[in-house]
This record gives structure tokens, sequence and C-alpha cells, in this order.
């Protein structure tokens, strides 16, 4: 699946995934403001990521977990996503993601 990123300096960076998480792929890509500090177990929030709203269908909302950490971060907003808990699959094709800082 294509995974189009957008960091604080506007800069668009469009990766191929095929499996692994969507923080996974930043990561390993190097895409600014994306740290995966905790390795991807919803604990950390470094992975934070503003979906856009007309590809929020695709991902779909927070689960609880999931939910519980986004509470503590105050950038987060109605298309907040935590990119550790989006796992690669077609279904994500397409889709465009702001960097949340
Ligand atoms: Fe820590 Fe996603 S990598 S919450």
């Amino acid at each position: 699946a294509k995974i189009t990123f957008i960091t604080s300096d506007n800069e668009t960076i469009t990766l191929e995934g095929t499996s692994g998480s969507v923080m996974e792929l930043a990561v390993n890509n190097n895409v600014k403001g994306i740290d995966g500090d905790c390795g991807g177990v919803c604990s950390c929030a470094t992975c934070h990521v503003h979906v856009a709203p007309e590809d929020f269908a695709k991902t779909g909302g927070p689960e609880e977990l999931e939910n519980d950490m986004l509470e503590f971060d105050d950038l987060t907003n109605e298309y907040s996503r935590l990119s550790c808990q989006l796992q690669i699959s077609e279904a994500l094709d397409g889709i465009v993601l702001k960097v949340a800082k």
C-alpha cells in the first residue's frame, strides 16, 4: 500500500509498505516527527498522526487503549491515530497522514 506522510515542515513523503505497522514504515524511512519510542505498544504517542479527513473511513477510529493514550496528547483531534496501531494492508492504500508534531 502507498502511504503518504506530511511532516511539520510540509514535506510530503510517499512510501510503499506491505506489512508491519505504519509507524515502522515511517521510522525505517526516517520520517521526521515519527519516533516510535515505545516500539509500537501504544504507550508513548511519538507516532501520532492526523489522518486526512477523507481517509478516516479507511483507518477507522482508535481502540480504547489507544484512545486513553491520545487523551494525554494536547495535539489530539478527531482524526488522531497512533500510527503503530495502523497495520499496513491494501485497505490503507493511498491514505494521507499528517505528522502531529
Ligand atoms: Fe509508541 Fe505508537 S510507537 S504509541
